[in-house]
């Protein structure tokens, strides 16, 4: 492979002649989760063992003075490569770096042939634009099985992504088990049926649908994004978006029962603001701050509808909760209006118009915009697009996509799943979109036709080794269609 094969694109590369070959007397060594990860994932594939050695062929250095945080720098010579990191982030990027400079069986998981296996001679130095660059997965409204959760995990490290925003929870599904509210996932995990589509009138399949996680999961999933430098930051949406909730405990509510919901939209069912609601919810994020370590939780707060001042006041109870136990919370851009003051430290998340992180000014904000930055929304007006809804959104609009300010933490790309019901939908939509995202985010030193070529080149070939059921570059796949569900364009 070549050094003009990486996706994102390196900040700088100065290739030389000559190539490394890794054979049976290879070693990797260094910064220990890199070199295991190395030795595990790419050893794998290669069928080589790539043991550790004192003076090891593939040593992954950290050294704070470097770069910045993510940053690392590489020198490929014919006798060995020698990796100099800012931090353990760093080096996992640049280890991700060498498997994408082999071949793409390198990311198969066993060895497919025995030839040669080859590294391009030469320098790299390369640095991320941004410290958040994330991707928001909705398990609520369809549930994704953990594995595939481990498995999306693999896809965000493959393209130096470094969060997962897992929203846990919502009208139609809580995913989460809560040890001390076990109704939560014995009602709350399941509904009847499901809408399907957005078509007028409604239609509805008659197959229940569910789905949670355990604690034990839960620590597996978090544990394992932990290796690959990947952050979970969890979300339980509050105040709106509850019935899940309210179905498994209705004194959250009304006091009425209602059935975890079946259709897609904003439910009116919403929490109460009483004291024992409120005990309920911090006691709800001790649980998520005991199981995910993530700096950052996330609390929802959008689409309220009915909010009242005394939902804002909830809110920021359950935000200064979080902080009182050294986290900070995030939340959706609404409350920049609901929650008044908003403490200084909330992080917010801007999704309805990029126009509102000037109102956000004070507060570190991450850039999420809906016409931009949403995966479920539909990739092209192809006529097979399946179940289109949303703003027309392409790879070539997100590649484009360039954040007003550069004064944010970063950005998040959503994949909400209404309409993606299996992992293989959700592979769909998110591939290759996610992979122009990840430059995006990566580097402001874009050039699409540069990035076209890659990606048909060298790193669709990458996502097909992997088994990613991406949307192929002209249009979905026969069996990738969804011929009489209607979706919704906007
Ligand atoms: C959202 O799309 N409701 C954040």
């Amino acid at each position: 492979m070549s050094w003009d094969s990486l996706v994102p694109r390196p900040s700088l590369v100065v290739p030389a002649t000559g190539v490394l070959e890794l054979d049976q007397g290879t070693t990797v060594g260094g910064e220990p989760t890199t070199a295991d990860w190395f030795r595990q994932h790419v050893g794998a594939a290669i069928g080589l063992p790539l043991p550790d050695a004192a003076r090891p062929t593939i040593e992954f250095r950290t050294d704070r003075t470097e770069s910045v945080p993510g940053g690392y720098r590489a020198e490929i010579r014919p006798d060995g490569v020698e990796v100099v990191a800012h931090d353990a982030a760093g080096a996992h990027h640049a280890a991700q770096t060498l498997r994408q400079l082999l071949d793409p069986a390198a990311y198969r998981s066993a060895p497919i042939h025995y030839g040669r296996c080859l590294l391009p001679c030469g320098r790299i130095e390369d640095r991320p634009r941004f410290g958040w660059r994330g991707c928001h997965l909705d398990v609520a409204r369809h549930f994704l099985p953990k594995r595939e959760v481990l498995r999306f995990i693999e896809l965000l490290a493959m393209h130096k992504l470094n969060i997962l925003h897992l929203h846990l929870t919502d009208d139609q599904g809580w995913r989460v088990e809560v040890p001390r509210f076990p109704e939560l996932t014995r009602v709350g995990s399941w509904r009847r049926r499901s809408m399907v589509g957005r078509g007028e009138p409604p239609e509805f399949d008659d197959r229940p649908h569910g789905g949670y996680y355990t604690v034990e999961d839960l620590r597996e999933i978090v544990g394992h994004a932990a290796r690959h430098h990947v952050t979970v930051v969890p979300e339980v949406d509050v105040p709106g978006h509850s019935q899940a909730a309210i179905a498994a405990y209705p004194e959250l509510g009304t006091g009425t029962r209602p059935q975890v919901w079946d259709s897609w939209g904003v439910s009116a069912e919403i929490l109460n603001t009483d004291p024992s609601t409120l005990e309920f919810y911090r006691a709800v994020l001790d649980h998520l701050m005991d199981v995910f370590p993530s700096q950052v939780i996330c609390v929802g707060g959008d689409e309220v509808p009915g909010a009242t001042p005394a939902h804002g006041r909830f809110l920021r109870s359950l935000i200064e909760h979080i902080q009182a136990r050294g986290r900070r919370a995030s939340g959706w851009d609404e409350i920049l209006d609901s929650v008044d003051p908003l403490p200084p430290e909330t992080i917010v998340a801007v999704w309805r118009d990029e126009r509102i992180a000037i109102r956000a000014a004070g507060h570190d904000v991450v850039l999420c915009p809906e016409r931009r930055l949403y995966f479920d929304h539909r990739q092209a007006d192809h006529p097979d697009e399946p179940i289109p809804v949303g703003y027309l959104t392409t790879l070539e609009d997100v590649y484009a996509y360039e954040p007003s300010t550069e004064h944010v933490l970063g950005l998040q790309a959503q994949v909400w799943t209404e309409q993606l019901d299996t992992p293989r939908r959700v592979d769909y939509a998110a591939f290759p979109r996610l992979t122009a995202f990840a430059e995006t985010a990566w580097t402001s030193d874009r050039d699409l036709p540069d990035f076209r070529r890659r990606l048909v080149e060298h790193h669709l070939p990458r996502l097909d080794a992997l088994g990613v059921e991406y949307r192929p570059l002209g249009g979905p796949h026969p069996w990738q269609t969804r011929p009489g569900v209607a979706g919704r364009p906007r």
